[in-house]
């Protein structure tokens, strides 16, 4: 098959031209980072587990009327998608603390949230995603504040979604990131789900034992992460067939 155009190439997956305009291809790679890149390793299936859990997520979403990028999975380690206009901003919606937000406000790992608690990142490596206030997002022109008010919606029906389903299979939805892009439809503005939900973007925790089954196993060392990622898609009843 004759090889698409690549558009750009990211720590964890490829972007093609799609098909059709205002479409891409997106390529789930192997490569696993964290700490900016400052830690790296190819962990084999990684991509292929990361390619079905995402597509089983924002397929769900879409059928609940949340609007992602999503059109169809086309392979092992590709699916298409709606082409977006990235915010760039990291959102981060937090049930139990955890990770950056136990070091900077000293809070116990576990410690349950009263509520969701949302966080805007700039998306800059060069930076380090700097946490950024909505003062930044609109002094900056990053977003207008409809859009805000948009994606703080948004993330928390990803949010409400992403925690019943995790419950159902015993596992608690510490928190998670998701990136959200703008397309036009007649002229018409809007703001859908894209990038990826997987465990590279969401903290899991089995509710029984506690054990991380998430990007966390790779950053702290605490094992396989491929089995990690496995354990999730198997109990949600998506394992792909040969990872
Ligand atoms: O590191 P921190 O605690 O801020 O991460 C919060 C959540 O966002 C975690 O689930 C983490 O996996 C995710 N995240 C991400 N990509 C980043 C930063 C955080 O997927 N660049």
């Amino acid at each position: 098959m004759a090889r698409r155009k690549k558009l750009y190439e990211g720590k964890a997956k490829i972007l093609y031209e799609g098909p059709e305009p205002g479409t891409l291809v997106q390529y789930f790679k192997d490569d696993a980072t964290a700490f900016n890149a400052e830690k790296k390793d190819v962990i084999d299936g990684k991509g292929v587990l990361n390619n079905r859990l995402s597509e089983y997520f924002m397929t769900g979403l879409n059928n609940i009327g949340v609007p992602t990028h999503f059109i169809k999975r086309i392979n092992m380690r590709e699916q298409l998608i709606r082409q977006v206009e990235i915010i760039p901003l990291e959102v981060v919606v937090r049930n139990v603390a955890a990770g950056s937000l136990s070091k900077r406000l000293g809070i116990a790992e576990g410690t349950a949230l009263p509520r969701p608690i949302i966080e805007f990142y700039y998306k800059d490596d060069a930076l380090g995603d700097p946490l950024v206030t909505e003062e930044h997002v609109i002094a900056f022109g990053w977003a207008a504040q409809q859009d805000l008010d948009d994606m703080v919606a948004l993330s928390l029906r990803v949010n409400d979604f992403m925690s019943g389903i995790m419950l159902a299979v015993g596992i608690r939805l510490v928190d998670f990131k998701i990136e959200i892009g703008r397309v036009w439809d007649n002229d018409f503005q809007r703001l859908i789900v894209a990038d990826e939900i997987s465990p590279d973007s969401c903290r899991l925790w089995d509710i029984e034992t506690g054990q991380k089954l998430d990007k966390d196993v790779f950053r702290r060392d605490l094992g396989n992460l491929a089995d990690a990622y496995t354990e999730v898609a198997r109990r949600l009843g998506v394992l792909p067939s040969n990872v």
